[in-house]
């Protein structure tokens, strides 16, 4: 039987996992990026982790036959390279001919956030959907379309950067990991709605977030928001707002069936969702929100490795 490896690098773990010619998950195996040590280091760590996963000279190894790997990062896709990425430290690496000399395998690369819509697509929230748009809350936004069935990758594979999508325009707007102004991923991300947080308690605002113990997580604004604390609300709402406006900029240019929200955030539930929703069918036009829903993903952490193995299984 052929079984194909998917990996999800993700800024803080490595996810790998094997799946068989159905696409079903046969187990899975993780360790840590260890981005501080560099590109080398990090693509070292893939490749181990895919021998821990599957050992070399055993009769499964022999029947991997391909490795798809997501990256968190605007990538080359044809040509299998990672030209930047705002949270990983690559910069022009041709990952996809590193990897394949590494493992001795065949291997594709795409983004991130694409292979889990994939992931979703195929076997998630979107499976009985043709048109779908996903977006992943994590350390960044992501973002993966799929229209008439077929990932969008774009002329060089940018398609679907919509952590990258230039929304925010008020005052407050700050420079994002990819140098430009007003990135999504600025005000909707874990990353952004920390740093919400932090200015907020730095400028002395009357919080309960002042008063929590560590390292402030995403989750903090959240449980603060719903317990009716008013700075963790305004930050909610806003990280919300841009969500939600940049779906109605999408869904006039694509007109899904569907918005897919996954990644750590949305964990945040109905009362993240609840707001979302509302911007989104204040500022769409009637016929380009008609019948849209705005749903949860379903898979959850291991969208990105079935998407990445599918890679190969649905070329
Ligand atoms: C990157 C995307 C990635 C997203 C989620 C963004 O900063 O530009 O490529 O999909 O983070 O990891
Ligand atoms: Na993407
Ligand atoms: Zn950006």
């Amino acid at each position: 039987e052929s079984l194909f490896v998917g990996v999800d690098l993700g800024g803080t773990a490595i996810k790998v996992g094997l799946c068989n010619a159905t696409g079903d998950l046969l187990r899975t195996y993780e360790g840590p990026t260890q981005a501080v040590d560099g590109a080398d280091a990090v693509l070292t760590n893939i490749a181990a982790y895919v021998k821990e996963l599957v050992p070399p000279g055993t009769p499964e190894w022999d029947a991997v036959e391909g490795v798809g790997i997501g990256i968190a990062g605007f990538l080359n896709i044809p040509e299998g390279i990672i030209d930047f990425s705002p949270n990983l430290p690559f910069k022009n690496v041709p990952v996809k001919q590193i990897m394949e000399e590494k493992i001795g395998k065949p291997v594709k690369i795409n983004n991130d956030a694409n292979v889990a819509a994939l992931g979703e697509a195929w076997g998630g929230a979107g499976k009985n959907v043709q048109h779908c748009v996903c977006y992943t809350l994590g350390t960044g936004v992501g973002g993966g379309i799929i229209l008439h069935n077929r990932l969008i990758e774009g002329s060089t594979g940018m398609a679907g950067e919509l952590g990258h999508m230039s929304i925010v325009a008020d005052l407050e707007a700050i420079q994002c990991g990819c140098g430009k102004m007003g990135c999504l991923e600025t005000v909707s991300s874990a990353t952004g709605i920390i740093r919400m947080a932090k200015d907020a308690v730095a400028r002395g605002d009357r919080t309960s977030l002042s008063f929590v113990e560590g390292e402030l997580t995403a989750k903090d604004v959240f449980d603060a928001a719903k317990g009716g604390d008013e700075v963790a609300q305004r930050i909610v709402s806003r990280a919300a707002f841009y969500l939600g406006k940049s779906m109605a900029a999408v869904a006039v240019v694509v007109n899904p069936q569907r918005f897919i929200i996954g990644g750590g955030v949305s964990k945040a539930g109905d009362f993240l969702f609840a707001q979302i929703r509302e911007v989104f069918h204040k500022l769409t036009p009637d016929n380009a929100q008609a019948g849209v829903e705005i749903v949860s993903a379903e898979l959850g952490n291991n969208a990105g490795v079935v998407g990445a193995a599918g890679l190969f299984l649905r070329a």
